[in-house]
C-alpha cells in the first residue's frame, strides 16, 4: 500500500472547508497511530505462543500484519503533516513514552486490556467512518480519507481479535472494565491536551480566533463527536460485552468492494 503519492498536496487545514479544528483533532488521532499501534502489536506478539486456538493464531497474524502497515501509512501522512507544522513528532514521542512506561508498569493482561479498549476506539470511529457520509466528507481531502478509509475497514474488519486474545489468556471482565474506564478519561484528556498545543502552534488559529470558535462549535454537532457514537464507546463497559455483538460483516463486506473490487477507488493501489 503506498498513499505517499496521494498525500503530497495536502493543504495545512486539509478537513472540510479549510475547518481549523477538525485538521488539528485528526492530525493527533494520526500521530498517535504508529507508536499506539507498534505497542497493541507488542502486546498481543507477547502471548502469541500461548494461543492454542488455530483460528485465534491466524487472526493474530492478520492483525499484526494490518497494524503494522497502518503504522507505515500513517508515518508518511505524519511526516506531511509535520512539514505542515504540525507537532505529529511531539505526539509521538509522547505515545512511546508512555507506551514504554506502561509496558513497565503492567502486567501482559493489563497491556492487552488496554489495546483491546483502545481497538473498540478505532473500531468505533472506523463504523462511524464507514456508515456515515457526513463523517467521510468532514476529513475533506481526498487522500486522507482514501488513508482513513483503509484504515478503517481493516479496524472493522479484526475488532474482536485483541478482545478474544485478552480473554484467551485469563483476562477477567473487572479488569477490561477497570481499564476502560481509565481510557476513557485519559482519551478525552489527552485528545483535548495535543489538540489545544497544536493549534496554539498555528499561526492562522492565533490570528483568527472567531474562526477557530465557529469551527469549536461546528465540532460538537459532528458525527465523531456524537450521542450516538459516545453511548457505542460505553457499551463495552457492560458486563458480557463482546465487540461482534455489533455485527459489521456486511459493512466490511461492501467496503471491501467499495475500495478494492473492479471499480474499486484503491484497487490500483493493491496492484501497484
Ligand atoms: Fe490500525
Ligand atoms: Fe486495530
Amino acid at each position: 500500500m503506498e498513499f505517499d503519492t496521494w498525500l503530497d498536496d495536502v493543504p495545512k487545514h486539509f478537513a472540510r472547508d479549510g475547518d481549523i479544528v477538525m485538521s488539528h483533532v485528526l492530525t493527533v488521532l494520526s500521530s498517535v497511530f504508529p507508536d499506539g499501534e507498534d505497542y497493541f502489536v507488542r502486546s498481543v506478539e507477547a502471548v502469541r505462543d500461548r494461543i492454542e486456538d488455530p483460528r485465534l493464531r491466524e487472526d493474530v497474524e492478520g492483525f499484526i500484519g494490518q497494524e503494522s502497515m497502518h503504522g507505515r501509512e500513517h508515518r508518511a501522512l505524519n511526516e506531511r503533516l509535520g512539514e505542515l507544522g504540525y507537532p505529529t513528532r511531539a505526539i509521538g514521542a509522547y505515545v512511546r513514552g508512555l507506551t514504554t512506561f506502561r509496558e513497565r508498569l503492567q502486567s501482559e493482561r493489563g497491556n492487552l486490556a488496554v489495546t483491546a479498549g483502545l481497538e473498540h476506539y478505532t473500531a468505533t470511529l472506523a463504523e462511524t467512518l464507514l456508515t456515515d457520509p457526513q463523517a467521510r466528507a468532514e476529513v475533506g481531502h481526498d487522500g486522507v480519507r482514501h488513508l482513513l478509509l483503509w484504515h478503517a475497514l481493516e479496524e472493522a474488519e479484526h475488532k474482536a481479535v485483541a478482545f478474544d486474545v485478552y480473554q484467551h489468556v485469563g483476562g477477567t471482565e473487572r479488569m477490561r472494565i477497570a481499564t476502560m474506564w481509565v481510557i476513557h478519561m485519559s482519551f478525552v484528556l489527552e485528545t483535548s491536551i495535543w489538540t489545544l498545543i497544536s493549534l496554539a502552534m498555528d499561526p492562522a488559529a492565533r490570528r483568527h480566533p472567531l474562526r477557530v470558535l465557529r469551527s469549536l462549535r461546528r465540532l460538537r454537532r459532528s458525527p465523531f463527536t456524537s450521542p450516538r457514537l459516545l453511548r457505542q464507546l460505553l457499551q463495552y463497559n457492560r458486563r458480557g460485552f463482546h465487540p461482534n455483538d455489533r455485527d459489521t460483516t456486511q459493512l466490511v463486506a461492501e467496503w471491501r468492494s467499495r475500495l478494492f473490487g473492479s471499480e474499486g477507488d484503491l484497487r490500483e493501489l493493491l496492484a501497484g
